[in-house]
């Protein structure tokens, strides 16, 4: 909830509910001026080195500096953001809930909605179904596609990838994988293949099952200076490839469009949390996400 604003902020006011986005935008820089804010300049040059969009901190304790993480650093009671950072959402939504949208859910389901546009009777790969390729998923089902092959290293992830819309599930690292997906379309491999696990061997997978002349939407990250082999015959056929951060997120027009989904019974978010905790045990959600047992865990603030 707003506390506080600041004299120029326009947007939103002291008692509205908002989510908080980890990729403001300055609305008037090379990038923002061409519809591409996710690359907006002033974002790019000081989040990395935890500054907000002016190149300053606003926190300090004990009179020495400390920094934002992401812009957001909302692992606190209270944050400082930039007013793009902050986006008004419907007061019907609980809080718990709508903080799954500030990422997984809008990676994902815009990347299927809003990157990819898939549309109705199409065929799609997920791999990896954590909290991104979830909403990968869901989003592929809001749109109505035919055949929905979710793909996951862990046999785990099959009921919930079930339940989030997959028609089909695939094992990871199985040697018949590629042609297990492929033989679910005729051969051919899908549509669309959203990559959302992060790793050389879910690229690998998602360049040789998605079809000639389909669309392949990477959002997983593995290390930036990483190498990654690929066989080049899987990126022929004239494959359409895209890298996406935060799935062609507008936060002023999908956040709330999100929150509504969710509101209406359309947007699944109560079964990403696996796991409730208060501030101070919030490390034992990273460890349980690192140990690849849980979806998502939330931090709860007393009212
Ligand atoms: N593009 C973006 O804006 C954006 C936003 C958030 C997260 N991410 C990235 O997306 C990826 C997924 O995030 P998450 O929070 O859902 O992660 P997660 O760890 O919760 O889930 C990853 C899933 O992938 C599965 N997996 C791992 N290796 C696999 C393989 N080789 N083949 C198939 N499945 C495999 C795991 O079993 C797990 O279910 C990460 O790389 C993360 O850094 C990107
Ligand atoms: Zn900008």
């Amino acid at each position: 909830m707003v506390e506080r604003v600041g004299d120029a902020v326009t947007q939103v006011s002291p008692g509205d509910h908002v989510v908080c986005s980890w990729n403001p935008h300055c609305g008037h820089c090379f990038y923002c001026e061409r519809d591409q804010p996710i690359l907006c300049e002033p974002f790019a040059r000081h989040q990395p080195a935890g500054h907000l969009l002016d190149g300053e901190s606003r926190y300090t304790l004990d009179g020495a500096k400390l920094h934002h993480f992401s812009v957001v650093s909302s692992h606190a009671e209270y944050c400082v953001v930039p007013e793009s950072g902050a986006i008004r959402v419907p007061e019907a939504i609980p809080f718990d809930r709508a903080c799954l949208i500030g990422c997984g859910v809008m990676t994902g389901v815009g990347a299927a909605t809003r990157v990819a546009r898939v549309e109705a009777g199409a065929s799609v790969a997920v791999i990896g179904c954590g909290a991104v390729g979830l909403n990968a998923l869901q989003g592929a089902a809001l749109e109505q596609a035919a055949v929905i092959v979710a793909v996951d290293r862990d046999p785990a992830r099959e009921a919930i990838a079930r339940s989030f819309g997959a028609t089909h599930f695939v094992l990871a690292g199985d040697a018949g994988a590629i042609d297990q997906v492929k033989n679910l379309t005729a051969g051919r491999g899908t549509d669309y293949v959203f990559e959302c696990a992060g790793s050389e061997a879910s690229l690998q997978l998602g360049f040789e099952v998605v079809r000639p002349g389909g669309h392949a939407v990477i959002l997983g990250k593995t290390a930036v200076n990483q190498k990654v082999s690929l066989r080049f015959g899987s990126l022929m056929g004239e494959k359409r490839i895209v890298r996406s951060s935060y799935g062609g997120a507008r936060p002023r027009r999908d956040f709330p469009w999100l929150a509504q989904a969710y509101l209406d019974g359309k947007l699944k978010l109560d079964e990403l949390i696996s796991l409730r905790l208060p501030l101070d045990r919030i490390n034992e959600g990273f460890d349980a996400m690192r140990r690849g047992e849980i979806i998502r865990a939330v931090v709860e603030f007393p009212a």
